[in-house]
C-alpha cells in the first residue's frame, strides 16, 4: 500500500500543517500515512473561506450541482476497489464488507441527487384562513449555511457521504472533521468531490484530533449546523457546548433482538448472528442483546451457537466475520463486561479468548438485569442473552435502556409483531429482520441517549435545509 503525507483541502488547495498526526492500521500497527493536526488560526482561515465558498455554491444552479454530484458518484465507482483497499488497512474492514460500503455509498449519492432534484415547495393561499385576506406564500427550501459533518471511525466513507452530500445539494458548503483512525479513507472521498469539478471553498476538510480541535469547531461563529454521529459521551458534549446552533445527532445504541415462542427459530439465530456480530459488532445498530422467552430459550440458543460456529475470524483480506477491532481498548472494554457478567453468574456459552485487537465471538446466557452488559453498549462481538417470561418483561427492558435506536422483533404474527412495535421507545422497529440502517432512504433516527433529529437521504436534506417563505398580495 501507498503510504502518503495528507493535506486538507481548504479553498480548492491542498494545504499541510506544521504538525502531524501518524495514522497506523489496527491490523499490525504498520504506518499507513499522515493527517495534518490543523491549529486554531488555520482552522479559522479554513471557516472564513468555506463560508466565501457557500456563497458561491449558493448562485450555482441546482442542476449544475447534480451534474457534479453525479460525476462524484462515477469516479467513486471506479476508484471504489482502491478505496476498499484502504479502508481494510485503516479500520480493518473485511474485503466485502468494505466494498459494499464503497458502492453503497456510489448509489446514496446517486439517489441523494434524485430527491435533491425533486426538492419542491408549496404556495399557501391566506385567504383559506381569513376570507378577505389578498396574500399568497410562496413557501421553499433553503440553504441553512456551512454544515459541520463530524463522522465516526466504523464507516469513513458511508457515514461521512451521507453528512456531506445531502448538504451539498441542499446548498449548503460543509467542513468535514472525519475520524482521525479513519481519516485517510475520508479524504479519499474528499480529493473524489474535489475531482468532480465542485468549487472551491464548498469542501473543506479539517484534521485534528477530536479531543484537541472539537471543541473549538463546534462552538465556531462560522458553523451554522453540526451534523454528528459518534458516542454518545461526544454528542452530549457536543450538545452541552454548542450553544444554540441547530444539530443532527446519530449516537449509541443497545438494540434488543425480541424472540418470542412461534418465532421461526432457524431465522432469527441467523438474523441474530448477522446483526451481532457484523464488523465485529463495531456498528451502532448492531444486536447488543436478546430477550429471549424462556420457553423457546434452549432451541433457539441451539441454533445461534451452530450459526456463530461458522464464522470466521482472521484479517479482511481473508474477509474474515471477524477482523481486529479498532483498538485494544475495544477489547478491554468488552472484558471488563464479560468479567461483571461471569462475577454475577452468567454462563460464557463461548470462552473470552483475543490476540491483541483480535477479539473471538462471545456469547453471554443467563445475563440479568444487575449486570452492566444488559444496558451498556460495547463496541465488540460480545452477545448477551436475557432469559424473559413474557412479553410485557421484554417490552420494559427494552424500553428501560438509556438509548433508542432500533429493535428487532421475531414472531411469525405479523399483527401482534405491529403491537408490540408501538410499544418500544425506539427510532426503528424491524420485524423478522435484524435492525439496521439501511436502505439508505429510510428515514435513520435515535430517540433518548441514541440521538436528535432524522437522517436517511430526503430526511438528511430536509434536516440541512430550511423552510423560506415569500409573501405577495395578489391584488
Ligand atoms: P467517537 O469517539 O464519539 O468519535 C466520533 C467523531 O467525533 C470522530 O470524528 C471524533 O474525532 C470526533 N470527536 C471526538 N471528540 C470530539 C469533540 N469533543 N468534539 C467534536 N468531535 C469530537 O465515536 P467512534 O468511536 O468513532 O464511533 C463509535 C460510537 O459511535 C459508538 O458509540 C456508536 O454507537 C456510535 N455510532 C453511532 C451511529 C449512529 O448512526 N447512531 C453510527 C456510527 C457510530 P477523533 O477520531 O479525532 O477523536
Ligand atoms: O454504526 C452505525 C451505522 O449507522 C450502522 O449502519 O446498520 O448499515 O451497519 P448499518
Amino acid at each position: 500500500m501507498e503510504r502518503k503525507v495528507y493535506k486538507n483541502i481548504i479553498n480548492g488547495e491542498w494545504v499541510s500543517s506544521e504538525n502531524t498526526i501518524e495514522i497506523l492500521s489496527p491490523l499490525d500497527n504498520s504506518y499507513l500515512g499522515s493527517i495534518p493536526a490543523m491549529t486554531k488560526l488555520e482552522i479559522d482561515q479554513a471557516l472564513d473561506l468555506a463560508k466565501i465558498g457557500g456563497k458561491k455554491w449558493k448562485e450555482v444552479p441546482l442542476k449544475e450541482k447534480a451534474e457534479m454530484l453525479n460525476n462524484a458518484a462515477k469516479i467513486l465507482e471506479q476508484r471504489s476497489e482502491e478505496i476498499a483497499m484502504l479502508l481494510m488497512h485503516e479500520i480493518a474492514k473485511g474485503f466485502n464488507a468494505a466494498q459494499d460500503e464503497v458502492l453503497r455509498t456510489v448509489s446514496l449519492i446517486r439517489y441523494t441527487v434524485e430527491e435533491g432534484l425533486r426538492m419542491q415547495g408549496e404556495i399557501i393561499n391566506g385567504n383559506a384562513y381569513e376570507k378577505n385576506s389578498n396574500k399568497i406564500a410562496m413557501v421553499q427550501r433553503v440553504e441553512i449555511g456551512t454544515v459541520l459533518a463530524i463522522s465516526p471511525f466504523n464507516y469513513p466513507i458511508n457515514l461521512t457521504a451521507s453528512k456531506i452530500i445531502p448538504a451539498l445539494i441542499a446548498g449548503n458548503s460543509v467542513v468535514l472533521k472525519p475520524p482521525t483512525q479513519g481519516a485517510l479513507s475520508a479524504l479519499e472521498f474528499v480529493k473524489v468531490l474535489v475531482d468532480s469539478g465542485i468549487p472551491a471553498g464548498v469542501i473543506t476538510s479539517v484534521t485534528g484530533r477530536g479531543s484537541e480541535v472539537g471543541d473549538y469547531l463546534i462552538q465556531h461563529p462560522q458553523i451554522d449546523f453540526i451534523n454528528f454521529t459518534g458516542s454518545t459521551e461526544v454528542g452530549e458534549r457536543i450538545g452541552n457546548v454548542s450553544g444554540v446552533k441547530p444539530l443532527l445527532l446519530e449516537l449509541g445504541g443497545k438494540d434488543p433482538a425480541i424472540i418470542l415462542p412461534d418465532a421461526d427459530l432457524k431465522l432469527a439465530a441467523k438474523e441474530v448472528s448477522k446483526g451481532a456480530f457484523g464488523f465485529s459488532g463495531q456498528r451502532c445498530t448492531a444486536i447488543k442483546r436478546v430477550l429471549l422467552h424462556e420457553e423457546i430459550a434452549d432451541e433457539f440458543i441451539g441454533y445461534l451457537q451452530a450459526e456463530v460456529a461458522l464464522l470466521t475470524v482472521g484479517t479482511p483480506f481473508e474477509n474474515a466475520d471477524i477482523t481486529p477491532l479498532i483498538s485494544v481498548s475495544s477489547v478491554e472494554k468488552a472484558k471488563r463486561l464479560f468479567d461483571d457478567a461471569m462475577s454475577k453468574k452468567a454462563k460464557a456459552l463461548t470462552e473470552f479468548k483475543n490476540e491483541d485487537n483480535l477479539m473471538w465471538p462471545v456469547i453471554l446466557d443467563f445475563v440479568t438485569e444487575d449486570m452492566d452488559i444488559a444496558w451498556e453498549e460495547p463496541f465488540a462481538p460480545i452477545l448477551p442473552i436475557l432469559r424473559l417470561s413474557s412479553i410485557e418483561e421484554m417490552i420494559r427492558v427494552t424500553n428501560d435502556s438509556e438509548y433508542g435506536l432500533q429493535a428487532a422483533i421475531f414472531t411469525k404474527n405479523q399483527e401482534h409483531a405491529m403491537e408490540i412495535a408501538s410499544k418500544l421507545d425506539v427510532g426503528t422497529v424491524h420485524i423478522n429482520t435484524r435492525t439496521q440502517r439501511g436502505p439508505d432512504n429510510f428515514p435513520f433516527l435515535g430517540i433518548k441517549k441514541s440521538g436528535t433529529g432524522v437522517q436517511g437521504i430526503r430526511y438528511s436534506i430536509e434536516s440541512m435545509s430550511r423552510i423560506q417563505s415569500i409573501v405577495i398580495k395578489t391584488k
